[in-house]
């Protein structure tokens, strides 16, 4: 255990209690609620997932903390507070934002992620990188979706919090949230002692599609059955679920969502012209190279006879280039 573990953790735990009261409590915090609610959240939702507000200060968070006992030197390690260059003072990291508190996978507070109440930039700041917090072996909200994983045989990965969040209030309470980053290694170890079963739930932009692209390759090697998701106009699964409604979301999106080689054809087909021959040979070519490395002979079988069928192409071509093809790949 990191030294001062116990006491980060303390301060974290009391800080998002204090910043949820200031939230729901206290006119400092009416227009941060404001702006959830006209979001769409709802009371209950703020309290489950105990959203709070930071206020508008240079140095709140550093006297309420340091007035409990907390050390400067402390603080600073656990990246609440920032030291000023010029003197010795501190200022607090986090101001005039809505506070999401990131729990490790025991549900101890371990950092927190803000968000601007406007277009300010960023539009969210986290929390650093602390004894206590590594962004890229955690996962937002995995200690609540663990149960609802194993019970599911299936985990829903979003980008961001306010996906994961509306996602659960829908009734997929089996989500998880990468915060932004790439999947990682070691969430793929976090995962994979829970499921073997992944469906990544990005925002449907370029930048997603292509984290989608990236993610499921890297799980498919990893042995996951993976599973993609996707929602028109460039949407994300939050603004999806505003726009068309809970049971939209359950049934055209996650219940919807493309197999592994589904999406992967998608994805290969876009900005290409099929009716060129450069770019439709190009897209068999990766199209083979992904049918080949299924471990799965009935599904490498269905891909073949679908590739076939809409290029007018023996099977016996396609079958003879897809060994070709895993063998040099090896
Ligand atoms: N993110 C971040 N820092 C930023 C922007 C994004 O850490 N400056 C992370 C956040 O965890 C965010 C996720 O990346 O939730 C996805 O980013 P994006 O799709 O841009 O944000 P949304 O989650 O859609 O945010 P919102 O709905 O609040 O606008
Ligand atoms: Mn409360
Ligand atoms: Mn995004
Ligand atoms: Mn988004
Ligand atoms: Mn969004």
């Amino acid at each position: 255990m990191p030294e001062g573990y116990k006491q980060m953790i303390e301060a974290h735990d009391l800080l998002r209690k204090f910043y949820h009261h200031l939230l729901v409590n206290t006119t400092e915090g009416q227009q941060a609620l404001e702006y959830l609610l006209q979001r769409g959240l709802t009371e209950a939702v703020i309290e489950k997932f105990q959203i709070g507000y930071a206020l508008d200060s240079w140095d709140f968070v550093y006297k309420f903390l340091v007035k409990r006992g907390f050390s400067e030197e402390i603080l600073e390690k656990a990246g609440l507070i920032i030291p000023r260059e010029k003197d010795k003072s501190y200022f607090d990291r986090f101001r005039n934002r809505v506070m999401f508190p990131i729990t490790d996978h025991q549900g101890n507070t371990i950092a927190f992620s803000g968000r601007a109440l406007g277009d300010d930039e960023p539009k969210y700041l986290n929390s650093p990188e602390t004894p206590i917090f590594n962004k890229s072996a955690i996962l937002y909200n995995f200690h609540k979706a663990r149960s609802h994983i194993r019970k599911k045989e299936q985990v829903v990965i979003f980008e961001g919090f306010a996906d994961c969040i509306s996602a659960v209030r829908a009734g997929v309470e089996h989500s998880v949230a990468t915060m932004g980053t790439a999947l990682t290694d070691q969430h793929v170890q976090i995962l994979k002692r829970n499921t073997d079963q992944i469906l990544l739930c990005y925002d449907s932009d370029s930048a997603g599609l292509t984290a989608a692209y990236r993610a499921s390759n890297m799980l498919i090697e990893q042995g996951f059955q993976v599973k993609v998701a996707l929602m028109p106009d460039n949407l994300d699964p939050d603004d999806y679920i505003k726009k068309y409604g809970e049971k939209s979301f359950n049934s055209e999106v996650i219940g919807a969502s493309l197999t592994y080689m589904a999406f992967q054809m998608h994805y290969l087909r876009r900005g290409k012209n099929l009716n060129n021959e450069g770019d439709r040979i190009a897209y068999i070519e990766e199209v083979l190279k992904r049918i080949s490395r299924l471990s799965n002979a009935v599904e490498r079988d269905l891909y073949l006879r679908q590739l076939s069928s809409e290029f007018s192409l023996s099977l016996d071509a396609l079958e003879d280039q897809a060994r070709q093809t895993f063998i040099t790949e090896r």
